[in-house]
């Protein structure tokens, strides 16, 4: 057996999953300030808004059975905030059993279930009330979380309360792009300080509960220099990844269980010697990228979990290229002593892509959304016969 072999069944099983959010993929989040944005914003420019998505609400069994049989052991997705509470204080009580149903088939299946919090949308009445700004949204989401573990802590495995908050300050709040569409500096600085502040204090509601995994999904951005003897770039190289890729854990490490890393991006300081093949978000795809991810996630000392990693293609062979070369990474990662415990490729399902609406297309599985019927990708077998012979375990 390989060292690295060795080393995955020492803290067996480790995860091999894929990674979906609700609304990406449930469809009819109605209530949600993203349903509202869509409307407004989306519509007028010409992009297909979130609608059905993929109603993964109705085919979830269909989706969890493609994951199962393929050979995957793990699913991450999210519970959606703006369908559990659609009116400010009252629950409907049928999306909550509905998560339940979820979580239920998930064991039912033996996949381990890793649960995110929040992935970027909130209730429309949470953002008429100022978003995350405000304090009585937060102790909403608070309630909400409180709500969520009690009821679902036995059959969850990993919590991730935020999903990429550097990601959503910036498209929110310093761009504009996303909702609230907010172009400003300081906005963008007070939502660094809300959002770190309301993590420690959704870890410390979870921990009542004794929940073993509590982390983020954190965004990690490879930043690397082409000319590392130049002594400016180097410094402007390690003030980007400081602030980027580290603020949000600085004098917080005892929040965070685990190091969750959601990483696409390699960004180059300075000037390019080389471009590389980009994908169809326009990211260059650098191999063995993730290595450096996973080094970087390693300066805390923690385990790691890769929540998300994957490609924008509609070219599946390069897909099938990308994940073998990012099960390598974790493979020598493994091999030099990194303690990663899972890998999770984004995405299970072709899905609403934001802004972009549907063009981009980073599933395993295929979905037609006008019959809703799925076609696995054959990259999902491939990944699921990597995990398999990985895993050193079959289902
Ligand atoms: C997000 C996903 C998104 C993916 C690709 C991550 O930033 O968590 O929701 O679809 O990247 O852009």
């Amino acid at each position: 057996m390989t060292k690295w072999r060795a080393a995955l069944n020492d803290r067996s099983p480790f995860l091999w999953g894929a990674a979906i959010s609700a609304h990406q993929t449930e469809g009819r989040n109605v209530n949600s300030d993203w349903w509202r944005f869509e409307q407004d914003v989306l519509r007028e420019r010409g992009i297909e808004t979130s609608g059905d998505a993929a109603d993964h609400w109705h085919h979830f069994r269909e989706d969890i059975d493609l994951l199962a049989k393929t050979g995957l052991n793990a699913l991450r997705f999210s519970i959606e905030w703006a369908k559990v509470e659609p009116v400010m204080g009252s629950y409907d009580q049928r999306v909550l059993d509905h998560y339940d149903e979820v979580l239920a088939y998930l064991s039912k299946k033996r996949i381990t279930a890793c649960v995110t919090l929040w992935h970027f949308t909130l209730p429309a009445w949470a953002s008429e009330h100022g978003g995350w700004n405000s304090r009585i949204v937060r102790k909403r989401f608070y309630a909400y979380i409180e709500t969520c573990v009690r009821r679902f802590r036995s059959r969850v495995h990993t919590w991730s309360t935020l999903n990429e908050p550097m990601v959503y300050l910036m498209e929110g709040y310093r761009w504009g792009t996303w909702p609230p569409r907010t172009r400003s500096r300081w906005q963008a600085l007070r939502m660094f300080l809300v959002l770190r502040s309301m993590h420690r204090h959704c870890y410390a509601v979870l921990k009542r509960h004794e929940v073993a995994r509590v982390g983020i999904a954190k965004s990690i951005i490879v930043f690397e220099c082409t000319h590392a003897a130049n002594v400016f770039r180097s410094i402007k190289r390690m003030l980007k990844n400081w602030v980027w890729n580290k603020s949000f854990f600085t004098f917080a490490k005892r929040f965070h269980d685990y190091i969750g890393i959601n990483f696409y991006i390699t960004e180059t300081v300075g000037p390019k010697r080389i471009t590389h093949e980009k994908d169809d978000m326009g990211w260059e795809v650098r191999p063995h990228g993730l290595g450096a991810a996973l080094r970087e996630a390693w300066t805390h000392r923690k385990p790691i979990y890769v929540l998300e990693n994957g490609i924008a293609t509609q070219n599946d062979e390069r897909r099938i290229a990308y994940i073998r070369s990012r099960v390598t990474d974790v493979r020598r990662a493994l091999e030099e002593g990194i303690d990663v415990r899972g890998y999770f490729y984004w995405s299970l399902l072709d899905n609403f892509e934001w802004d972009k609406g549907y063009a981009k297309r980073f599933g395993l599985i295929a979905v037609n959304r006008t019959s809703m019927e799925r076609e696995p990708k054959p990259s999902l077998r491939t990944f699921g016969d990597l995990a398999r012979k990985h895993a050193g375990r079959s289902h």
